[in-house]
């Protein structure tokens, strides 16, 4: 590998960018990017770091989860607040069923940009350019919104700085404290099989707070209590965004990518070779890296190299996108192969991407059942091959969506067009969410041997 510099990605070959119409735009914006505050600070990512070195080692657990894209039209304090509550409730269920810490990770205040499968789409019968996410063109399905606005670069970034914002202060603020375990619950699936599962639960963690209470430790005097962190990522596919919010830390001297704690690297873009790669590698965040069915493990063992060239435990996470249907063929090898060379990396699960299909009715979707499938043979992958079940990455709301069929509430591929919202992939509601939660806490629980 060459010398690493903030912009030695440019000198590569790259994939999944925007053509824009006028390159001196561009060139402002990203000066204008580059003098902005930071998302994130330096010593919050190396915490995250030293958390996911926990959970490479079997000590914690990674909940990773958010929109698939963030639009600027749903950009709405409730839907964050909504989310960060079904996230909790997620983690609280892990903590709580599976005796496991959580490490919480939104995909969130920065989860704009998005690949796509061809570089222009057919709608009734126009062929457009793709729609790549707010951070480039607007989804409206005319040639002229379609078209890259540079300018989109800075409105994403301002979204992102009030979204960071508002979930800074949730996790601090008290919205978060325990006691408030029962509040967390949405109004829509209070009454549900999983709300009610939920609530009893969080009953369970009443009368253990009062317990604790009774001997001196409450939320006054235990921070743990009262507040979270939740740690934010996205994928780093736009990389003059990453590289104008990249900055030198004055404590240790390394490059840190400001934009989020965590960035992650689509199966799309993870060429060796390729410019992704390159910029990630010489940024001090913890990364994740997309592995799907075409991974080679020799392959794989190059990339960790290049991205861990120390193989320190907390940098590199590798999330298995296999398919329900694929996922103890394609992994177990990966597995098997990272383990017998001594690398470590925390290996996480995304039971979504290999499971989307399209419905009779035309909509994206995923069903329910192949999402929880996927999650059971990832684990069963691991127990076989003696590694570690690390995380999940999946793409989920609190709003009451129907977007994924299946579920406690069996939405159908007809019901799909009553609330389906997404600005790309299908998403899990809460309700679908806490199922998946319940799911991994069972299996955590047996699986660590507690
Ligand atoms: C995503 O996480 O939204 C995504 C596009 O995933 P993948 O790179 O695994 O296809
Ligand atoms: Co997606």
């Amino acid at each position: 590998m060459g010398t690493w510099s903030l912009d030695s990605w440019r000198s590569k070959p790259i994939l999944q960018q925007p053509n824009y119409p006028d390159q001196a735009v561009v060139d402002s914006v990203e000066a204008t990017l580059a003098r902005r505050p930071p998302l994130v600070f330096a010593g919050e990512v190396r915490s995250l770091r030293e958390q996911l070195a926990e959970a490479t080692e079997g000590r914690a657990f990674l909940l990773q989860g958010g929109d698939c894209a963030e639009s600027f039209a749903e950009f709405h304090p409730d839907k964050i607040r909504d989310t960060f509550k079904v996230l909790l409730q997620m983690a609280v269920v892990l903590t709580f069923a599976g005796s496991c810490p959580v490490i919480k990770v939104g995909r969130m205040a920065g989860q704009f940009a998005k690949p796509r499968s061809a570089d222009t789409e057919t709608i009734n019968g126009l062929e457009l350019p793709s729609y790549r996410g707010d951070i480039v063109n607007d989804i409206n399905p005319t040639v002229e919104a379609r078209v890259p606005d540079p300018r989109r670069l800075l409105d994403a970034y301002n979204q992102s700085v009030a979204t960071q914002n508002l979930l800074r202060a949730f996790a601090q603020g008290g919205l978060a404290d325990l006691n408030q375990v029962h509040k967390w619950n949405l109004s829509f699936i209070d009454k549900s099989p999983l709300g009610e599962k939920y609530q009893t639960l969080a009953s369970h963690i009443d009368q253990a707070l009062a317990f604790m209470d009774a001997c001196g430790i409450d939320s006054a005097n235990t921070p743990q209590i009262r507040e979270t962190n939740l740690y934010t990522s996205h994928e780093a596919l736009l990389l003059n965004y990453e590289q104008a919010l990249t900055r030198e830390d004055s404590i240790d001297g390394g490059w840190y990518d400001c934009s989020a704690h965590m960035l992650w690297i689509g199966d799309r873009t993870r060429q060796l070779d390729g410019a992704h790669i390159e910029f990630l590698r010489g940024v001090e965040n913890p990364i994740g890296v997309k592995v799907g069915p075409t991974m080679q493990a020799d392959e794989l063992i190059r990339l960790i190299d290049i991205l861990n060239p120390e193989n320190l435990p907390g940098r590199l996470n590798l999330i298995s996108r296999m398919g329900a249907e694929n996922v103890i063929e394609n992994l177990a090898p990966l597995a098997r192969k990272v383990k017998s060379e001594g690398r470590q990396v925390l290996w996480s699960c995304d039971p979504m991407h290999g499971n989307t299909i399209k419905a009779s009715s035309g909509y994206k979707t995923r069903a329910v059942d192949s999402i929880l499938k996927e999650m059971k043979g990832f684990f069963e992958v691991h127990n076989a091959e003696g590694t570690c079940a690390g995380g999940v990455h999946f793409e989920m709301t609190g709003q009451n969506v129907t977007e994924c069929i299946g579920g406690a509430y069996q939405i159908t591929e007809e019901s799909l067009a009553d609330r389906y919202h997404t600005h790309c992939d299908p998403r899990l509601n809460a309700d679908q969410s806490l199922e998946l939660a319940f799911l991994i806490a069972d299996t955590l629980k047996t699986s660590r041997g507690r």
